[in-house]
């Protein structure tokens, strides 16, 4: 174990003189001050980051408890243990209320105080490892869920859906999933080529038997990059897919991929309130059209009344450079909101790919389109 740097507060000289004095003989422990009361602790804390103090409770000027309160505000890894007689038991709870991590009852002994130090020094040094641990952990696995929408058709949602999906694999070689909301009528796997073989519909029938092993029976692996759960092959099944199915869905979703991105129609129905409500981060889609736009504003503002974190809405103007007499400032001004990400107008690139069934992105040879998308996944991964 490194050096412990302790500092001792007590108002009693001799007190003081005493443990200072126990302590200069131990091997990995020195003193690096000693103050009379809580004011000074505070003031030699700063100056000196100890790894532990030893502070007595009743003190003139300020008493422990509350320069305990204020060091541990500023200072939080800072250890403190209290020193306190019996008849302090009361003040004892007060002051690991106010962050002490431990306490030694007076009058204490040279083998005491030492292992009093160096163990709770050892034992909060173990959790902070081990909650960092956990932490880390966490980030790694944490999965993004992302929803695109539009409170108007046709903007662009499934085109940017899925070229934000493959920017996202490329950008990060994690595990990315399109789930294909809009159930009426989904356009992922045409846009990708694939058949729709199996849907979110025979997920849906066999839900009790989904677990973590069997639901990549359910999705379609492309070679595009990324995976996809399929809408209902017609608009007739759309209505089996229910709010409950979608939020299992995305559950089970959540422990096998690092990134779902969730395509959705341009409804405020329960269905993709249920999704909007669960994601990260929901990309709203306006074109350079006022009509768009006018529903933007609209869509926006009920996200707002939902109470949605405004962090937790992006917006993405499409076709920005289109030259149709609305600029990306006026957008701005209506909407009273930065447009964060922005998407060229190309209708020979995007239109192609759509009748390849080859998303932009996945192309081989670059195309100036790709950028936008290579933005927008750097900007939200
Ligand atoms: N950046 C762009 N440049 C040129 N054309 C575009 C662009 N983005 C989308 N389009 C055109 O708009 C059409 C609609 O795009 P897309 O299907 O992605 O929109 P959507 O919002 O998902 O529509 P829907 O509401 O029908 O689901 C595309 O077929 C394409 O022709
Ligand atoms: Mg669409």
């Amino acid at each position: 174990m490194k050096e412990l740097r302790v500092l001792i507060v007590d108002d009693s000289d001799k007190t003081r003189e005493i443990i200072d004095k126990i302590l200069e003989y131990e091997e990995g422990i020195k003193v690096v001050g000693l103050a009379s009361n809580g004011k000074e602790a505070i003031d030699m804390a700063q100056k000196h980051e100890p790894d532990v103090i030893l502070m007595d409770i009743n003190m003139p000027v300020l008493t422990g408890i509350e320069a305990a309160e204020q060091i541990m505000y500023r200072l939080p890894d800072t250890v403190i243990i209290m020193m306190s007689v019996q008849k302090e038991a009361d003040y004892l709870k007060k002051a690991m209320e106010a962050g002490a991590k431990n306490y030694i009852l007076k009058p204490f002994n040279t083998e005491e105080i030492i292992n009093t130090i160096q163990n709770t020094y050892k034992k909060e040094r173990d959790k902070k490892q081990q909650m960092e641990k956990i932490k880390e952990k966490k980030d790694m696995r944490a999965p993004k869920s992302i929803a695109i929408f539009s409170a108007k058709g046709g903007v662009g949602k499934s085109t940017t859906a899925i070229n934000t999906a493959i920017a996202i694999k490329k950008e990060t070689n994690k595990k990315v999933i399109i789930v294909d909301m809009d159930v009426y009528f989904g356009d992922i796997c045409t846009m990708a080529n694939v058949e729709p073989s199996i849907t979110m519909i025979e997920l849906i029938e066999e839900m009790v038997m989904i677990s973590g092993e069997n639901i990549h029976d359910y999705i379609i692996e492309t070679e595009i990059g990324v995976d996809i759960l399929a809408a209902p092959k017609k608009p007739e099944y759309a209505d089996y897919v229910t709010v409950e199915h979608a939020k299992k869905i995305a559950n089970i979703l959540k422990e096998n991929y690092d990134y779902i991105i969730f395509d959705l129609d341009n409804k405020f129905s329960d269905l993709n309130l249920a999704i909007m409500d669960q994601v990260d981060l929901i990309l709203y889609i306006t074109t350079m059209e006022i009509t768009s736009i006018k529903n933007a504003k609209l869509g926006i503002d009920v996200m707002r009344s939902l109470n949605y974190a405004s962090e937790k809405i992006k917006l993405i103007a499409n076709k920005s450079d289109a030259n149709y007499g609305i600029s990306l400032s006026d957008i701005k001004k209506v909407l009273e909101r930065e447009v964060d990400f922005s998407i060229i107008n190309n209708d020979k690139i995007v239109i192609n790919s759509i009748n390849k069934g080859l998303p932009l992105m996945a192309e081989t040879k670059r195309n100036g389109m790709m950028e936008c998308f290579s933005k927008i996944a750097k900007g939200i991964k």
